[in-house]
């Protein structure tokens, strides 16, 4: 992505239709973008009688493959049951190590204690908030079957030499892409080549179903476990059962589970798969905007760019405070802003600190210095598509006035 904003704003064409945020309402750090076209979808669909998983579901997985050029899409309750759907179709449990960052929402890991298998971290890169690939080789054992990367904050890791290794080791890549629908490596969109990736569609990311996420597979086997172990290990789906041409009779070839996507939450997403890269060029230009704003600033950090060509559809604008010049750490300057009518997010606390990780595998601080800077500093300002820039410069002027620039 270019830093820069462009001229003339782009409009995101957005009909929406949630209560708007006025001049003196609590600004949010996100809001899902919800028009008129979302709610007629969802109301056919509520009409139609099929609300359960069918033929949207069915649709909406089309249109995701021709949108992220993935061979396979499946569908599913959230990026979290995801998670742990790509790990078991992998064949991945107990005894098993997998190699992700401790920068991440905590689903990610918990998916891989959930499978059975150890998590493994790396540090991050010293620029932007990804794991750092050069550290991985050195964390691969004999009992490593997959690493886990997190595109954070939608910009893409270095997925070359990512594969590499894993081709040099046999091993599985399943890419955390739950900011990162839109997202593109080297002028390939994430989902369009490798392994595995996993989408979220929670309502705080760039498009959203209420809840849910997606899977992207490149091999038909994998994506017909995923298929039998979304819905409890049955080799049909229920529309497949119940509609006019099916078949009722079931077999049960797995203990499998229950991460369907209903067709409720496939009419939510079907309309704002159209606006995606609407919504994401208005991200971007947004972040252009405080990247601009804050030129020069040494209070905070702004988001880094990765040296490689990447397009970052900015899922969130994440600033790392820098208390020794700003003389306020990560929470006062949140409690600040939240004095200023602002709301922000905190992407994210490193996982080894939390209690059951430190007490479970005896990770402590120290052991990955730059996760805890970033863990210690970083906060999200406010950023949707629908956000107008006079909410935007609300942000940039209380900033302004909180580190004492509006002199
Ligand atoms: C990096 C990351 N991975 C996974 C998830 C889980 O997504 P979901 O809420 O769809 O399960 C999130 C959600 O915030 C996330 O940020």
């Amino acid at each position: 992505m270019s830093h820069e904003a462009p001229e003339t704003p782009i409009s995101a064409n957005i009909n929406f239709v949630t209560p708007e945020i006025g001049p003196d309402d609590f600004l949010p750090f996100t809001t899902p973008c919800l028009d008129q076209d979302v709610l007629d979808s969802a109301m056919a669909c509520l009409k139609s009688g099929w609300i359960a998983t069918g033929p949207r579901v069915q649709q909406f997985e089309s249109d995701l493959k021709n949108y992220t050029g993935a061979p396979h899409v499946i569908a599913v309750n959230s990026a979290t049951s995801g998670l742990h759907l790509a790990l078991l179709s992998c064949d991945i449990g107990e005894g098993d190590e997998v190699i992700t960052t401790p920068l991440t929402f905590v689903s990610t890991v918990n998916s891989i204690v959930h499978a059975g298998a150890t998590p493994v971290f790396v540090d991050l890169e010293e620029t932007t908030y990804n794991m750092n690939i050069s550290k991985i080789e050195k964390a691969i054992t004999p009992k490593t079957k997959a690493i886990m990367p997190v595109h954070m904050t939608g910009l893409s890791v270095d997925l070359d030499p990512l594969y590499e290794l894993a081709k040099k080791y046999n091993l599985r890549i399943i890419e955390d892409a739950a900011h990162a629908i839109g997202t593109s490596y080297k002028n390939k969109k994430i989902g369009s080549f490798g392994d595995i990736q996993i989408y979220s569609f929670h309502p705080c990311k760039n498009m959203t179903t209420a809840e849910g996420g997606a899977l992207a597979v490149h091999d038909e086997e994998t994506a017909k476990k995923m298929r039998v172990m979304r819905f409890h290990g049955i080799d049909k789906d229920a529309w497949d059962r119940y509609g006019k041409k099916g078949n009722q009779a079931l077999n049960v070839i797995a203990p499998g589970y229950k991460y369907n996507m209903s067709d409720l939450q496939a009419s939510i997403g079907i309309p704002q798969l159209k606006k995606l890269d609407n919504y994401n060029a208005k991200r971007q230009e947004l972040a252009a905007r405080y990247h601009e704003a804050f030129k020069g600033w040494s209070e905070f950090e702004r988001p880094g760019n990765a040296p490689y060509d990447n397009e970052n559809p900015f899922h969130i604008y994440a600033i790392l405070v820098n208390e020794g010049a700003s003389g306020l750490n990560r929470d006062t300057l949140m409690q600040a802003l939240k004095e200023e009518n602002i709301g922000t997010g905190l992407h994210f606390p490193a996982i080894h600190l939390f209690p059951y990780y430190k007490s479970t595998y005896g990770f402590k601080r120290g052991d990955f210095p730059r996760a805890e800077t970033v863990s210690d500093g970083i906060m999200s300002l406010p950023l949707f598509p629908h956000m107008t820039y006079e909410q935007q410069d609300r942000v940039i002027f209380a900033l302004k006035k909180i580190f004492k620039k509006d002199k």
